[in-house]
């Protein structure tokens, strides 16, 4: 990704935001499958969304592990190869980190990432770029801090790297309570390009005019026996209190429900929580990207 690219996608984003009739049925008799081997609500809804405003045809499995041929045993290799020959661009989730390229390796149309393993989700990183932009009108400058499990989420691990590789002047922090925070390498990858990163272990010791705060939900179902999930600390109305009118809380959702909750219920009413607006602009920025794809 270059940033002359993030700048245009945006560009287009905003004009598609304004105008939604703009792409309506634009990449009719195209077809786009859509294979997700995890679950998904967000991203494959969105995609699929995508695809039918844009007029295309969806061929798709969403339980690609149990519905698909991986079920008998084919390799993801095989699985591609066949399904190129049959639409013009393939979305992909699937558990191993390298999947995507193992994909993309092998095949004559393009992959689109919907989310690798633990350290992948390029779509997740476009649309929270476009949305932190929509919020801060920038983000060169941003102050950004994360939270939640940065050990096997990775959605804050590709948000961080992208923003400090395609941004100036970039402030970051990761709240780790108990050592368990970013790897050393994506701590090295950020500082290496430049953005300045702190860790800290509360809310309370973040500056009150922080203007991102990225939530995340602990990644249960990445830990195998006896490995033990980071502590994940919660954001409610008397966490919010310790930041201005401008901290905006971000979270790529879900969230899990209930008092364990890593973002209390009593926050969505707060002006400041801008998860749902984050999840809206997933349609808008993949509407856009799937029609620059299919344009190529
Ligand atoms: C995320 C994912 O799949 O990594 N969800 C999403 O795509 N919005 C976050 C998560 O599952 O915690």
């Amino acid at each position: 990704m270059e940033r002359e690219w993030l700048e245009e996608l945006f560009n287009r984003t905003d004009n598609f935001a304004a105008n939604k009739k703009s792409l309506l049925n634009k990449q009719q008799g195209k077809i786009v499958a859509t294979i997700f081997y995890e679950p998904s609500t967000r991203t494959r809804f969105s995609f699929e969304a995508a695809i039918g405003h844009l007029g295309a045809t969806n061929v798709s499995s969403e339980a690609a592990g149990a519905f698909s041929s991986a079920k008998k045993g084919e390799s993801i290799e095989d699985t591609i190869q066949t399904m190129d020959g049959y639409v013009d661009a393939i979305v992909m989730r699937h558990g191993d980190d390298d999947s995507a390229h193992r994909a993309a390796k092998v095949s004559a149309v393009p992959i689109i990432n919907a989310g690798s393993g633990s350290t992948h989700h390029p779509t997740q990183a476009l649309l929270d770029m476009y949305t932190i932009q929509q919020l801060l009108g920038q983000i060169d400058g941003a102050k950004i801090a994360f939270g939640g499990d940065l050990v096997m989420g990775r959605t804050a691990n590709t948000l961080a790297k992208a923003i400090a590789s395609m941004y100036k002047g970039i402030t970051m922090y990761g709240i780790n309570p108990e050592g368990k925070g970013f790897d050393e390498d994506v701590i090295n990858y950020i500082k290496k390009q430049g953005a300045w990163f702190r860790e800290v272990e509360d809310f309370r010791q973040l500056p009150k005019d922080l203007d991102i705060i990225y939530q995340t939900r602990p990644q249960e179902e990445r830990y195998t026996d006896g490995q033990a999930v980071p502590r994940v600390l919660a954001i409610n109305n008397d966490v919010m209190t310790h930041f201005g009118d401008s901290t905006y809380i971000m979270h790529p959702l879900p969230r899990v429900e209930g008092e364990r909750s890593e973002i209390h219920k009593e926050v969505d009413c707060d002006p400041r929580a801008k998860y749902f607006q984050q999840s809206n602009n997933g349609f808008l920025v993949r509407t856009t990207l799937i029609d620059q794809i299919l344009e190529r």
